[in-house]
């Protein structure tokens, strides 16, 4: 069963506007994500009827937010195929939980050991494991990417010595689109006994999750880009990496007991949970993941896919496109650069007719580098997209590069 993109669209409220006094077309779905109805319900909802917090009073509201909170847990944890609710942490959003599991791992870490990225990592999957090998001593290397923007999984397969203890990959890049092998890159580290963490903040608002399946020992998304609030996300992480890695925060609730002299941890997944939390968006994404398994991953999937082939054809009649990311697997993501325009004037004029894409670095600085370029404009497309903006889009943009030249 395909998409009623019509009646899709009828969910998502903010889509029904103007900007600048032409219809809203938003293609900068890879930055985030809009919020349907039921999302947005449920967040009032929870502010009217049960804001409390969680896992201390002895009271209603604080019974029915924890009890909220909990099975909101429980349905992520089914839904991503977690072995338990415990694997499940809320944390921020992906960023949050990179700079968890790579504080945690600096602890392990020593001189000589080596922490694998690749060349397409977005800069939250760079810093904090930067960070971890200055705290450490541990090295940095890098998966190298041939031009299309796809890893060299010959040379990562080099790279994957006995130095290495942590492999931190993105499944899908949020500035090219390419889909990365990610079960072949897990089991090539777990061979030679390195951890992964798999960053899936691009991968889960388009594919369906299934961490037993890929095996990694940490995957994280977040909520915002998963058609959820900002602020929340989840690190999934199996219950022994995690019993064994040292806290991130200490305070309230990941505790068991304290005395000025020793502190004891809380178990999982509470040891990861210092602070009160982001209640009402650990329980609204739930809200956001059932709405996307309502619509159908499968059927998702293939609209997606529908607007990638659909954008792709089209730009390409434009003089002096130029796509950046060329991968035949790809995410429905198209970065490109048009000769004699730059970045920022197209994304500026795009605006100018309503139409909201991004542009620049994509926070990939280095794959910029790589690739050497400064940035590119981006387009990215959920499934609420329709052929008819593509069509729009490419008109207009059309007009702005005649006028750009
Ligand atoms: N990481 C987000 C993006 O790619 C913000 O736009």
């Amino acid at each position: 069963m395909a998409i009623d993109v019509a009646t899709v669209r009828n969910n998502f409220p903010i889509l029904h506007q103007a900007v600048n006094g032409k219809p809203l077309i938003y293609f900068d779905n890879a930055a985030t994500s809009q919020k349907p109805t039921v999302v947005i319900d449920a967040i009032s909802d929870y502010y009217k009827r049960y804001n409390s917090n969680i896992h201390r009073g002895a009271h209603h509201l604080a019974n029915v937010a924890t009890e909220a909170y909990e099975q909101s847990r429980d349905f992520i944890a089914t839904y991503i195929n977690a072995a338990t609710s415990a694997e499940i942490n809320f944390v921020r959003g992906t960023t949050e939980a990179v700079n968890l599991v790579a504080a945690g791992m600096a602890k392990e870490l020593k001189p000589g050991d080596e922490i694998l990225i690749s060349t397409l990592e977005h800069h939250s999957n760079i810093v904090p494991w930067q960070m971890a090998c200055e705290a450490s001593g541990a090295t940095l290397k890098v998966i190298p990417i041939n031009d299309a923007g796809e890893l060299l999984m010959e040379e990562y397969e080099k790279l994957l010595t006995e130095y290495v203890k942590v492999v931190s990959c993105t499944y899908v890049s949020n500035a090219l689109g390419t889909i990365n092998p990610i079960k072949e890159i897990v089991a090539k580290a777990h061979a030679i006994g390195a951890k992964v963490f798999v960053d899936a903040a691009q991968a889960a608002p388009h594919k369906k999750i299934d961490v037993q399946d890929i095996d990694c020992d940490w995957l994280a998304f977040s909520g915002h880009k998963v058609f959820g609030p900002t602020g929340i996300g989840i690190l999934y992480g199996k219950t022994e990496v995690m019993n064994a890695l040292a806290p991130y925060m200490g305070g309230g609730e990941m505790i068991d007991t304290v005395t000025f002299e020793k502190t004891t941890y809380n178990r999982l997944p509470y040891k990861f949970e210092a602070g009160t939390p982001h209640i009402e968006g650990g329980i609204v994404l739930a809200e956001a993941l059932k709405y996307m398994q309502n619509v159908g991953l499968d059927n998702i999937q293939q609209q997606e896919n529908l607007l990638l082939a659909h954008g792709t054809k089209l730009l390409s009649a434009i003089d002096g496109m130029r796509f950046i990311g060329t991968a035949k697997n790809k995410c429905s993501v198209i970065s490109f650069l048009v000769d004699g325009c730059h970045p920022f004037d197209i994304g500026t004029m795009l605006d100018a007719n309503g139409i909201a894409i991004r542009t620049g670095h994509h926070c990939c600085q280095p794959l910029m580098q790589r690739l050497n370029i400064d940035g590119t404009c981006r387009a990215s497309f959920a499934f609420y997209n329709t052929t008819e903006e593509i069509d729009v889009f490419v008109d207009t943009l059309k007009k702005v590069v005649a006028r750009l030249r």
